[in-house]
């Protein structure tokens, strides 16, 4: 399927590097754990933490979401293999894009309840009109209009998330 590009290359690489400055800046001399959520928020993980130039460990979370049955509430399941120790520490959950926000949202629960000093949230996309619970993210890389976005991490059914550039899916 096409993708127009939405956030070239250069953007993103610019943008990831204020940002790696900010979390640098606002965690020093503090015990930053980032905690990124599978699988989409790898291509931003790698390039985000090479801007951060201060100490700081890096971990994985994995969770998926179902929906019920008989209702149109959803459950978040953590994969509990994955789970970091992150008592005591500063947490920086880390996600590709705010949709809703209830997955980042019960993922700041999770965490607090696992003992974090404090948990935050960065993320790259945020979209327009979407949101259905209430989250501020702490650190976020650009807003984007209410479409399916894929690549720089983002995937359709698995694919393009190999692509440096954010782009609109067209069918
Ligand atoms: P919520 O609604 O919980 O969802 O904020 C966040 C998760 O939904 C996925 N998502 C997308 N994935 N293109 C994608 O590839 C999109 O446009 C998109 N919108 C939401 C994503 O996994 C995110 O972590």
């Amino acid at each position: 399927m096409p993708v127009e590009t939405l956030i070239t290359e250069a953007a993103i690489q610019e943008r990831v590097c204020a940002l790696g400055q900010a979390i640098e800046r606002d965690y020093t001399g503090k015990p930053l754990t980032i905690v990124a959520v599978l699988t989409g928020s790898l291509i931003l993980l790698a390039d985000l933490v090479r801007q951060i130039g201060i100490p700081h460990r890096i971990a994985l979370l994995q969770a998926s979401s179902y929906r019920g049955a008989t209702t149109t509430s959803t459950t978040l399941v953590v994969n509990e293999s994955f789970a970091p120790d992150v008592s005591d520490r500063d947490v920086l959950l880390l996600d590709d894009i705010l949709d809703t926000g209830q997955t980042l949202s019960a993922l700041v629960r999770h965490v607090a309840d696992r003992g974090a000093r404090s948990v935050r949230t960065a993320v790259l996309l945020r979209k327009i009109g979407r949101q259905t619970v209430p989250l501020e993210p702490d650190y976020s890389g650009f807003t984007i209009p209410d479409a399916f976005v894929v690549g720089y991490g983002l995937d359709y059914n698995d694919d393009y998330r190999h692509l440096p550039y954010v782009g609109i899916l067209k069918d």
